[in-house]
Order: C-alpha cells, then structure tokens, then sequence
C-alpha cells in the first residue's frame, strides 16, 4: 500500500461576490488523495478551480472566500488551523510555485538573499550553511554560473531562468509537497519541456510528491500518475493517467481528449467541444456540462451527478 501524504475531503471554495453579496461556488465538494511519490495532475478550463484548489490547501485564498471541508496532512487538518499555525506547513511542508516567477520575487532583494532568508530567519539556519543549500538547489535547476549569478537581482534573469530560480526557492525547506500552478503556461515550448524534465527530476530525486497544475492536458500527460479532471468547480473525472487516457468515462474529459491532437493519430481533424462554458449567473442546476454535452439525460439539466467509482482507482460523476 502506497502511503497517502494529502487527502481532501468535500472541498468547497465559494465566494461572496458583489453589492447585494451573492454566493458564487469556484470549488465544489472536491476530494482526492495524493499518494507519497506520486504526480498528481489537476487539468481544466481557465476558470474551472484549479488555482482555488491549489490556494485553498495552503490557507491563500483571497478575503471573500469561504472554505469549508478537510485537506488532511498528517493527521492535522490544515483547513482548521489560525494563519499564524498555517504558517509553519507553508514552505517546510508544502511549497507552491505559481505561473508569474517574477512577481514571486522581490525586485529589490538579490537571488541569494530571497533564497536564504526562510532558512536563515524561519528556521534558525546559519548563513553559511544557507547559502550553500541555495547553491546546491539552484545548481539542480540548471542555473549556470549559479556563484555569480546568485548575486544577480531578479529582473537579470530570462523568464526561464527565473522559473527554475522560483522551483528551487520552493525547495529551500524541503517540502513534502510541491504544488506547481501553471508553471508551464506562457513560456515556449522548449522551456516547458525543460520545465518539465526538470521538475520530474526534482520530484524524484527529493522523493516528494507533487500536485501539478495546468488546463493543458498534453503537458500533464507527460508527469502525472494520477489526474484530476475539472469543470466549473466540479471533479468530473478522477483516475490514473493511464486510464484517463485509454478509458476516459466522461463525455467532457472524451471531448478534451479528442482536442488534443497527439492522442488521436487517427482522426485528420480536430474535435472540440461545442458550446462555451456556462456564465457564473447563469450555471445550470444539474451537471455543470449538461448544455454542451450530446448525451444529456433529461435528469442531467435537473440534478448534481456525485462522483462515483466506476473501477478500481477511476472515479466519474457522470449519470451515463
Ligand atoms: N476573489 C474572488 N472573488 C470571486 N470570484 C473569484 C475570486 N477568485 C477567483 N474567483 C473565481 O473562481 C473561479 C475559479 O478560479 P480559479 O481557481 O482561478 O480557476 P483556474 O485556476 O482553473 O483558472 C473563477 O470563476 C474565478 O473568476
Ligand atoms: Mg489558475
């Protein structure tokens, strides 16, 4: 039995929006288990919740939110603990890097004193031995000349660069858990796959595991055991990457599969899903995909599918 390190159990993220305070459901009753060692893929439309999941596990959600539910780690559940306690999980136990690495760094702060000051001023660490931990991580990323350049300010670096420079500064505190929101969205191709390589070597080396993020499920096929498929807050599919690939259930996660032109050698032109998205004001009561998908049941449009094991380690929440 592999050993679980997370588990989210019926993760709400919902937010008060406007004047007269309307409740706007981001995240919807997700559960999941990321398993010690594992890749954990999170795919889905802009706007689907990924981030909100991302930011809800580390207590980061903006002011107007409320979440409710359980992310278990280590017997604690994080969701229950003041900003202060939540403090020592964030970087020491669980880390996450987001898609924009310059805006994580201080501009006026070199690569070397952001580096170090967690170790140094949260966990009593002497410079020394700080600095040569930084040299050490950024020495893994691939950062070249890492001596010099570690005296370097951020806006000195190339956006790749400074992506990787952001990875290693999420290791610093030897995080059991590494989140990475669409940290490959917005550099090219090349980078990405550096990206990506980098990570999966990281992630094995350190024995961590990893929840990666993206709406690009080519780029997620290539580093997650296990992938969750999301849909306007919802999880509407949950399963091992190899299933979701070879046995997709959902109609929505066949359509985002049948998009993505490397899985389907076969077909000369591209499928995609009709329709658009469904409007914060304007979600339907039953599945969130009713409107769009071409198998709706009359019972699609009225009631909320539950997620359901239809395998060993497959979930779906889907009435077909
Ligand atoms: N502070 C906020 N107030 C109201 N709605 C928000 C807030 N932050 C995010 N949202 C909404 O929550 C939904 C999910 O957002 P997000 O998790 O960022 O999506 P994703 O990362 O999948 O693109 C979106 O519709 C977004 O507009
Ligand atoms: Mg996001």
């Amino acid at each position: 039995m592999e050993e679980t390190i997370l588990k989210v159990k019926d993760l709400s993220v919902k937010f008060d929006i406007g004047l007269n305070i309307k409740k706007f459901t981001a995240v919807r009753n997700v559960e999941f288990e990321l398993k010690k060692g594992h890749v954990l893929g999170i795919v889905g439309e802009s706007g689907s919740g990924k981030s909100q999941i991302a930011l809800s596990i580390l207590g980061l959600c903006d002011k107007n939110a409320t979440v409710s539910g359980e992310v278990i780690y280590k017997n604690t559940n994080l969701l229950k603990l003041s900003d202060t306690q939540m403090n020592k999980y964030r970087w020491n136990n669980i880390a996450i890097v987001l898609q924009n690495a310059m805006a994580t760094f201080n501009p006026y702060m070199t690569l070397r004193d952001q580096l170090i000051e967690p170790l140094v001023y949260h966990k009593g660490v002497s410079v020394q031995d700080a600095e040569r931990k930084a040299i050490e991580l950024l020495d893994l990323v691939k950062i070249p000349d890492v001596k010099n350049r570690i005296l370097l300010y951020p806006h000195e670096f190339s956006g790749g660069m400074l992506q990787r420079a952001m990875i290693a500064m999420a290791l610093i505190c030897d995080p059991k858990i590494l989140i990475a929101d669409e940290i490959t969205s917005g550099v090219d191709v090349t980078t990405q796959i550096q990206i990506l390589k980098l990570l999966h070597d990281v992630q094995k080396h350190m024995g961590m595991s990893l929840i990666f993020i993206s709406h690009d499920l080519g780029v997620l096929s290539k580093i997650s055991n296990e992938v969750i498929v999301m849909y306007c807050g919802h999880i509407m599919e949950y399963t091992t990457m190899k299933n979701l690939i070879y046995n997709p259930v959902s109609p929505y996660t066949k359509g985002l599969i049948n998009s993505i032109p490397q899985f389907d050698k076969s077909c000369d032109r591209l499928e995609f899903i009709e329709g658009e998205t469904p409007n914060i004001d304007n979600m339907p009561a039953g599945c969130p995909f009713c409107t769009r998908c071409k198998f709706a049941l009359p019972k699609c449009f009225t009631q909320k599918p539950n997620l359901k094991n239809v395998e060993e380690d497959h979930s779906v929440s889907c009435f077909l």
